[in-house]
Order: structure tokens, then sequence, then C-alpha cells
């Protein structure tokens, strides 16, 4: 099979490659130079819409349960479900919108619906399932995350018709789909996360009857404390949907089509089910390397540049295990505002080596946020150490707005915030950033985000 070969090439089609992209045109990349290569049918585009807007009903059948429940500029927002083209990359962050246009007149070529089976490294090639060999010169990986599945843990009847993952735009239209044909249906969320907690709200705003189900004491753990937690669980409560903790899904009941009807947990309930969807985490897309470059923390270790141990390969977004400069450690992050400022990062700094010279160490401040019903929250640094919570946490308040800071040896290192402003979300990211003292924990509590606005 003919061979083709790029000086760059992105293996991987996701946020980071589409940021990524965007940064190459910026440095000047020649006609032909450059290639991104995705097992996707798409053009890069913003992942996170999947969770939200995407799944979004139609507007007529949502009228109503605006008029009941929502704000107007919620029921702007909620008036027609994203589709692409609309939320291609760069438009998350308020950039152009790459159309397959934009990539075809800067002479980038996007290999869509092409997965790369094997990597080859030392030789830098890659092979596609369909035989066809790509040569490289520099690689820059950005094969994000999977997700986890049940039936890798061997859950009885996971494999039934409509139990639902999420992470790509296929999987995202199967759900609109089932949502469409199971109206008013029973819907089953394992998990408590990020996807769990994003789901249950969309499934919920699309009139489904919803229960959520994770083993731990509260939602978000990896993120939320006990008080910041119970303010969602009450807020769901509120919205109708059931939230049972401290058990997991052992099994499914499915009828004679293979459809899923039953879910049942470890602590011996059974729970009626139309549409299951499941978000028990992920798992960085390292396999194809496996052997050939340095690991670690489940994913491929780069230096401050995005270099791996290999030379002229490079590794961005979810997969890359970076130094966090700040707290002096190596991490991975699995949230898009990383994807896109690593992939920039990386570009800028394939460019700089090119003639002798560095660019600025990446020196990254964690952000992470997430959005739910009328809700929309956001975190900056490190959630270590003690906490305070602050402000008005009553999930029955008509207009709720509460916070909470991390605070280490003496010092704020983290900052949450529900429904702050945009300049309200900006002086939390300063206290992440500068990393205050705090005089006493009581003071922090009393003052707020007073606190954040006078640093
Ligand atoms: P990403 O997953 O975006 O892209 C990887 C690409 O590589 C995919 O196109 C994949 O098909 C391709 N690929 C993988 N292996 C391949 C192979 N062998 N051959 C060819 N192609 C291959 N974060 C956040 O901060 N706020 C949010 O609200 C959300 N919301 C959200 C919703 C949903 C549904 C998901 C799944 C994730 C989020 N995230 C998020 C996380 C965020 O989207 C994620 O961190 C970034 O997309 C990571 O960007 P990457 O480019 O690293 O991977
Ligand atoms: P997650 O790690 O956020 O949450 C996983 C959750 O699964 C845990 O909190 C736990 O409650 C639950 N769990 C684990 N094992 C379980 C079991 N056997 N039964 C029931 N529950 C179980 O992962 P996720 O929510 O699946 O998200 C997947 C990926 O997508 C992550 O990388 C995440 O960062 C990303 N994502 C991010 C956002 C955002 O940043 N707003 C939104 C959606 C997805």
């Amino acid at each position: 099979m003919a061979e083709k070969s790029f000086k760059y090439v992105i293996l991987g089609g996701g946020v980071a490659a589409g940021y990524a992209a965007r940064e190459f045109a910026n440095q000047g990349v020649k006609f032909g130079e450059l290639a991104i290569i995705s097992k996707e049918a798409v053009a890069p585009y913003e992942r996170p819409a999947l969770s939200k807007a995407y799944l979004f009903p139609e507007f007529a059948s949502l009228f109503l349960d605006l008029l009941l429940h929502s704000k107007f500029h919620t029921a702007i927002g909620f008036a027609a479900p994203a589709r692409l083209p609309g939320f291609h990359t760069c438009v998350g962050s308020g950039g152009e919108r790459l159309l397959p246009e934009w990539y075809a007149e800067k002479g980038i070529a996007l290999i869509l619906g092409t997965e790369i089976v094997k990597a080859d490294l030392a030789s830098k090639t890659l092979i596609s399932a369909a035989g066809e060999i790509f040569k490289f010169h520099i690689l820059v990986i950005a094969t994000g995350s999977t997700v986890i599945r049940l039936t890798d843990f061997g859950v009885q009847g996971a494999d039934s018709k409509n139990i639902f993952y999420l992470r790509e735009v296929d999987d995202a239209d199967k759900l609109v789909e089932a949502i469409k044909a199971k109206k008013k249906g029973k819907a089953v969320i394992v998990g408590g996360g990020y996807i769990g907690l994003e789901l249950s709200a969309v499934m919920k705003i699309n009139n489904l009857d919803v229960s959520m189900v994770y083993p731990e004491p509260w939602c978000m753990p990896r993120l939320f404390t006990a008080g910041i937690a119970a303010f969602y669980e009450g807020y769901y409560a509120n919205k109708g949907i059931q939230i049972i903790k401290g058990t997991v899904a052992v099994g499914f009941n499915a009828d004679a089509d293979g459809e899923v009807k039953e879910v049942k947990l470890k602590d011996g309930r059974v729970l009626e089910a139309d549409i299951v969807v499941v978000g028990v985490g992920g798992r960085p897309l390292t396999v194809l390397f496996k052997g050939q470059v340095e690991e670690d923390k489940g994913g491929i270790k780069t230096d401050s540049f995005f270099r791996t141990s290999v030379p002229d390969v490079y590794a961005v977004g979810d997969v890359a295990t970076f130094p966090m400069k700040m707290y002096d450690e190596m991490r991975r992050v699995e949230h898009v505002d990383h994807s896109r400022k690593s992939a920039e990062h990386a570009v800028k700094a394939i460019f700089a080596s090119e003639v002798g010279k560095s660019v600025d160490e990446y020196d990254y401040l964690p952000y992470f946020y997430s959005r739910s019903f009328n809700l929309s929250w956001q975190f900056y640094g490190d959630n270590v150490g003690a906490t305070v919570l602050f402000g008005d946490n009553n999930p029955s308040s008509e207009n709720p707005k509460f916070g909470s800071y991390w605070i280490k040896d003496g010092k704020v290192v983290g900052a949450f915030l529900e429904s702050g402003t945009p300049e309200e979300n900006k002086a939390i990211a300063k206290v992440a950033r500068v990393q205050p003292p705090a005089e006493s924990l009581d003071q922090l509590a009393k003052e707020g985000l007073t606190f954040a606005c006078k640093i």
C-alpha cells in the first residue's frame, strides 16, 4: 500500500489536535507539511459540548420545562441542541472555528476515519487498520482517553442494548437516538463523577425519570468536599433526580430484544431502566506506544515542553504526564483547558527548537469547570489541605452562590466557586496562582469571596 510522508503528524483528532493545528498555522507551517490522523470521521471539535448542549432536547419539547424551571438566559442556551459544524475547535476558548475548509486552505491534511493500530517510533512509522503507512519526522501524540467499560470488569449483562458510554460524537448520536426512542422513560446513570453529574442533569432536562448510582459517600469525590457535594446532591434531588450512594451496579437484566430493563445493585436493590449511561472514569490511550516510550502515572512522561523520552516525539492533552511546575510534581490532567494549552505549548516548543531557540517551561495552573441545569462552577489550583466553605450553599435558594478554599501550609492553594461572575472567577484564579497567606480558617470563611476579590 502507498506510503505517505509528513514533516509533522498529530496522532489523534480531538481538542489538543485542533488547538495544535491552529498553533502550527500561527507558526507558519508550510503547505503539505502537517497531517492530523484521527479515527473520528469529523474535524477536531470541542468535546465538552457532547455532555451538555449536544444532548439538549429540541426547543419545542423543552419549552414548557423552561417556563416552569429555568431562568431566561438559560432558555436561550437551551433553544437548540449543539451540532457540528457549530462547535469545531477553537470556539470553546472564544477563537476562530476551524472547519475542514480551513485545514484545506492551510494545506493541513485531515486524515479522518483512520485508526492507527501500530506505531513504531524507532522507524517513525504509523500503520492504520486499513494497512496505510504514514511516516513522520516529528510526531505529536494526542490520542486522549477512552472510557472504562463495565464489560472490562465482566459485569453481568453489561453488553445489553441501550447501555451507553460517552466519549466521541458517534456515542452522543447513539444516545440522542435512544433519548428520542425512550421518551419519558427511566434513565439510570452509573457513576458520580463529571459524566454522572452532567448526564443526570441533561437526561432530566429531556424529561426522563433519572436515578444516579455511585459507590462513594458523595458525588465527585475527586474534587468536591462533602460540603460542596451536599449542595449539588440537594439541588439534583430538588429537580427530581434520585441519588443512590454507597453501592454499585453488579448486573443488568435485558428483555427478549436484548434491551436493558433493570439495573441490579450490590445492595440488593433493582432499578428499572430504559437507558443506562455509564461514566466510571477514563483511561489514557497509551497502548500503541507501550515499551517504546517512558510512562509515568499512567500517562506518557514528558518534560515541560511536552517532549517524550523518544527524540522528535511529543505528547499532549490527556495522555501526557508532565511536570506541574507550581506543585513540583509530575501530573496528568484530563481537562480541556490543559489539552488546549499543552498543545499550543508543544507546537511553540517544536518551532523554537528548529531555530535553536527555546520557550518558557509550561507553568500550568489547574482549571476545571462544569455546567449543568443553570449551574456553573469553576475550580483553580490544588484541592489539598484544610477547607473552608463560604456563601449561600442552600440548594433551595433562588440564587445560590458559594465557594470553597483549600489551605495548605498557611496558604490558600485552591479555590472553587459556583455561579461566579467572570470577574469573580478571575479573582479565584488569581488566588490559586498567588497562594496568599490565610490568617485563620474562620476569617477566611467569614470573608468568603471578598478575600479573593482583594488579592
Ligand atoms: P481527545 O479525547 O479530545 O482526542 C483524542 C482523539 O484521538 C480522538 O479524536 C480519538 O478518536 C483519537 N484517537 C485515539 N486513538 C487513536 C488512534 N489509535 N488512531 C487514530 N485516532 C485516535 N473537560 C473540561 O475541562 N470541561 C468539560 O466540561 C469537559 N467535558 C467533557 C465532556 C465529555 C463527554 C468528555 C468525554 C470529556 C470532557 N472533558 C471536559 C474532558 C476534555 O474533553 C478532554 O480532557 C480533552 O478532550 C482531551 O483532549 P485530547 O485531545 O487529549 O483528547
Ligand atoms: P470521573 O473519574 O470523573 O468519575 C468516575 C466516577 O465513577 C467516580 O467518581 C465514581 O463515582 C464512579 N465509579 C467508579 N466505579 C464505579 C462503579 N463500578 N459503579 C458506579 N460508579 C463507579 O470519570 P467520568 O465522569 O467517567 O469522566 C470521564 C472523563 O471525561 C474524565 O477524563 C473526565 O475528566 C472527563 N470529563 C470531564 C468533564 C468536565 O471537566 N466538566 C465532563 C465530562 C467528562
